[in-house]
């Protein structure tokens, strides 16, 4: 279907023969869509060869207002163009974009470059209008000018068939890295492409566009998986504490390795996250077991750990459940109790929605019948039940003074739920290529609430990419196993083992 915009009156016009199409000057307007690669030229080239030009091209004020790429093509093929000029009561801008979003099959990401850098010209063509028709001109260019930054992205983003989220992206990619807004609008890269790129690291990021235009054939999402976990895990992490940790990333299935090498009641406090049985996408490992053989593995896991932990130990395990298997992480924590005894229990919130304003991040669920899941329990179990904690370790300020405690103590207590928002991150290589973290500070807190002493050694038997980031930080000894090979790899590369 045309486009439903009023189309503007074309008029014929008439250029001597000495002036070459070389000598037209371009409208700013014929910047907004990308050129024509080489191949598609010498295609239109060929075509107008073949049976002339058949769309003139269009004028205003003696520039080119559409139809660079014709032009050139007539050039190529030795075709003397035709002209028209644009004589339209709307707004050429306006006509150009709708005219070309027809012609042109741009992706939603084109689509919306193209609203951003309409922006300052809508904004001139709207001056321009106020100068050439004060009275009607005021009326239009008065609200432009003084729309707030949101509202121009809107109304930009209508007339390119984009949205003002979308617009709103590339303006900040512009401020951080206004390189990349080429590649978006060649269709090279898609817009949440370019919004990870813009927050890497300045090098990198040319190194990544470099190796795009080289590997023109390969898919921009793989390269830049590829080069970005090789970066971030080569990127040393910033110690929290002085003292040097002795981490350990052993690779093979936990329950043998646990039998195989650690001590008894060697360990003062486990902080793992085992695969939920719930079908996540490991390498290596198939997360769809039958229930009862997860269940009985679990419970030699919890056999293990019971063995290697301290009298005065603590297992903080963290399993979430999913709408499909509502059960699985009380069953698991029921299983564990036959081995421990629940001392406490938190809630780890990702994401939250206070007074209309929501913090965090989450994967939603579409549904008619689930709510978006935004939480899951870290259940902290003890041996005996009644091991000390060290709570004021991760206490927070009291909000009033005046409740300080009698022994002077500035913290108090946090209590059993926990904000903790995963990092922002844009795709699977900011996670490191894992699909299923938790964020560093939940071990943090942990280890911390564990109490931390010279003789601290913290286990995570199933510690993917993460689980020993914290100790790490921390500068406390530490053993991390995954059954994963690559998950080990990029886990040493972490912490620079
Ligand atoms: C929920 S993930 C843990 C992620 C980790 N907490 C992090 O933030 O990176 C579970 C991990 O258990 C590993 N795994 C599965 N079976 C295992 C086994 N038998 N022994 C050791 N690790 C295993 C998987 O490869 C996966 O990385």
């Amino acid at each position: 279907m045309r486009p439903s915009f009023r189309l503007a009156k074309l008029l014929p016009v008439s250029f001597p023969d000495a002036l070459t199409p070389m000598k037209i000057d371009l409208h700013p307007a014929c910047e907004l869509f990308p050129k024509l690669g080489d191949s598609d030229l010498h295609e239109l080239a060929n075509n107008i060869k073949e049976n002339g030009l058949i769309d003139p091209i269009v004028l205003l004020d003696g520039k080119v207002l559409d139809g660079r790429n014709r032009l050139a093509a007539c050039e190529i093929a030795g075709v003397t163009p035709r002209f028209k000029e644009f004589e339209g009561e709307g707004s050429p801008l306006a006509w150009v974009v709708a005219t070309n979003l027809y012609r042109r099959h741009l992706t939603p990401s084109q689509r919306a470059v193209v609203a951003f850098d309409l922006l300052p010209m809508l904004e001139v063509e709207a001056k321009e209008r106020q100068r050439r028709s004060p009275g009607r001109g005021k009326k239009l260019a008065k609200p432009l000018a003084t729309l707030s930054s949101g509202k121009s992205s809107q109304f930009a983003a209508k007339i390119a068939k984009s949205n003002s989220a979308y617009v709103e992206k590339v303006k900040s990619i512009s401020k951080k890295a206004p390189e990349i807004i080429a590649e978006v609008k060649s269709g090279r890269i898609t817009l949440n492409e370019a919004v990870r790129l813009s927050v890497v690291d300045p090098k990198l990021r040319k190194k990544i566009i470099n190796e795009a235009h080289k590997k023109s054939d390969q898919p921009v999402k793989r390269l830049m998986r590829k080069l970005l976990v090789e970066h971030s895990a080569s990127q040393p992490l910033p110690p929290n504490s002085t003292k040097k940790s002795t981490i350990e990333i052993w690779c093979g299935d936990c329950v043998k390795l646990m039998q195989d090498r650690i001590e008894d009641e060697s360990i003062s406090c486990v902080v793992t996250s085992p695969p939920y049985n719930q079908g996540i996408p490991y390498r290596t490992y198939d997360d769809n077991m039958i229930d009862e053989a997860y269940f009985e593995w679990m419970g030699k896991v919890f056999t293990e750990i019971n063995r290697v932990l301290k009298p005065d130990g603590s297992l903080f395990l963290i399993i979430g459940h999913s709408a499909r298997k509502p059960w699985t992480a009380m069953q698991v924590a029921f299983l564990a109790n036959h081995h421990f005894k629940l001392q406490n229990q938190i809630v780890w919130v990702k994401s939250i929605s206070i007074e209309g304003k929501t913090h965090g991040h989450f994967s939603p669920v579409t549904s008619k019948r689930f709510l978006n899941h935004l939480w899951e329990p870290i259940y902290h179990f003890t041996k005996n039940g009644n091991a000390a904690i060290d709570r004021l370790s991760i206490g927070v300020p009291y909000t009033d003074s005046n409740n300080e405690g009698t022994s002077g103590a500035k913290l108090r207590c946090q209590g059993d739920v926990w904000f903790v928002p995963h990092e922002t991150i844009h795709g699977a290589e900011e996670r490191f290529e894992h699909p299923a973290t938790f964020p560093p500070e939940i071990s943090r807190r942990c280890i911390k609430l564990a109490g931390i002493n010279d003789e601290t050694k913290v286990l995570d038997p199933f510690c993917g990419v993460n689980g020993m980031v914290a100790a790490s930080q921390l500068g406390v000894d530490g053993i991390g196993i995954d059954i994963d090979s690559h998950y080990c790899k990029i886990s040493r590369k972490r912490l620079s083992l």
